[in-house]
């Protein structure tokens, strides 16, 4: 009777935090599989996402906030993880019961990630740290298809080790030689009783107000620590190039500001022939302007002039653009064909960033004609002959004398069959 007691306590505890408790798992919306890069990123969003700053007078929110900091103490320390997985809430609650793990305040642990103190820094008087612009190269088939992807950047970020006190022992002492003010009064003397008061930063603090005597081993007491910072990226078909992403409160962090925008710029990279467009080494790709592209096809004298011919063009995710002429059409030199809807997707960025995957700007294809640099002797006296014929005559009225369709230069509409 006795020992079986606590055993039933025990049973309802569990059933309480089974129906109270959210799985963590699922608070963060990620799998058991999770890695720490994934577990933290998530972190990073949803704590900006409910924070009280952003939801004023909304209370669902800030228990969402509350909820979101305990899922990442919980899962981003290893050996709370363990406990975690196998035991549960309960399991999490003896061992801070036992002295295991620590528990921070939601606000500290958003300014370890962000700095300042816990808030987004719209406030008066909370200081702000700078932007930063960072430039990523994108293929124009990643700005065509679209993409996820990753780029890295070397982030000042505050010390985990000694969690932005930069003491060994978290120890921090009040300056001695400026009473923790960072500034002292010096007097310059000008002349024989004259003296000038002049504010300056104190020397033994650096203007901190604080000293430390056992300087933390990882930051050297700086408090944060610069190293290469992993920053997931959405690449949405057909965005401009030039697009600029902002992640709020992602650049540069520091226990004495809160860290400001990263601000992303995507820029389309030169394209590389060998790897983005193995099917035309030859100088030939894709341009992009706005919502159109542009290519350049080269024709030989006969396909200009006699027509019959086929080009499969790749396009940027892989389908075939097929243009053609039947024999006796006529292509100019110079020509510039429009291809409706084989241009880039149209990006609409209304509101949530949606496109609308059935919009697509035009293709131009400008056509060069390459005439031979030799002639065989029998083409030449077959050639000869036809050209004396046209000997005097002008190139216009021969265009109009072809009567081939032709959509660059403008012709009457008769067709006369002499040549
Ligand atoms: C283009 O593709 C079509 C159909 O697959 C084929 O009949 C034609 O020969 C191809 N043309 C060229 C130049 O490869
Ligand atoms: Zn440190
Ligand atoms: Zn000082």
């Amino acid at each position: 009777m006795l020992l079986r007691r606590p055993a039933l306590l025990f049973l309802l505890t569990l059933a309480q935090f089974v129906l109270g408790l959210e799985d963590y798992y699922k608070v963060l919306g990620l799998n058991k599989q999770a890695s720490d890069r994934e577990i933290k990123s998530a972190y990073r969003q949803l704590s900006k996402k409910f924070h009280p700053d952003k939801n004023p007078n909304d209370e669902t929110a800030k228990d969402k906030f509350v909820e979101v900091s305990e899922a990442y103490e919980a899962l981003i320390d290893p050996e709370s993880r363990k406990v975690y997985d196998q035991y549960g809430h309960e399991g999490l609650k003896q061992r801070q019961q036992g002295g295991g793990g620590q528990h921070h305040d939601p606000f500290d642990l958003f300014s370890r990630f962000f700095g300042g103190g816990g808030h987004f820094g719209n406030q008066p008087g909370q200081r702000r740290g700078p932007n930063i612009e960072v430039k990523v190269g994108i293929a124009l088939r990643d700005f065509y298809n679209g993409r996820t992807t990753e780029f890295q950047w070397d982030k000042q970020q505050i010390c985990e080790e000694c969690e932005g006190t930069g003491a060994a022992d978290g120890h921090v002492d009040t300056c001695r030689s400026c009473n923790g003010h960072g500034v002292k009064l010096v007097r310059h003397q000008l002349a024989p009783g004259m003296f000038q008061q002049v504010q300056m930063q104190c020397d033994q603090c650096g203007g901190r107000g604080k000293t430390i005597k056992h300087k933390c081993p990882v930051c050297a007491g700086q408090r944060v620590v610069r190293k290469p910072t992993t920053v997931s990226l959405t690449v949405q078909p057909g965005m401009a190039d030039n697009v600029k992403i902002v992640y709020d409160n992602e650049a540069d962090a520091s226990p004495d500001y809160v860290a400001g925008d990263l601000i992303v710029t995507l820029v389309e990279k030169e394209p590389d022939l060998e790897n983005d467009n193995p099917e035309h080494v030859d100088g030939v790709f894709f341009r992009r302007k706005g919502d159109d592209l542009f290519w350049r096809e080269i024709l030989s004298l006969r396909e200009a002039w006699m027509g019959d011919w086929t080009r499969n063009i790749t396009h940027l995710d892989g389908h075939v653009v097929r243009l053609l002429r039947k024999r006796g059409e006529v292509v100019q030199p110079g020509h510039v064909e429009t291809v409706p809807g084989e241009g880039m997707p149209k990006w609409h960025e209304d509101g949530d960033s949606v496109y609308h995957k059935t919009e697509f700007g035009n293709l131009y294809v400008e056509y060069v004609v390459v005439l031979p640099d030799q002639m065989e002797s029998g083409m030449e006296k077959d050639f000869w002959a036809v050209f004396q014929k046209w000997r005097g005559k002008k190139a216009v009225d021969l265009h109009k004398d072809s009567g081939r369709p032709d959509k660059i230069l403008e012709h009457d509409g008769h067709a006369h069959e002499e040549l």
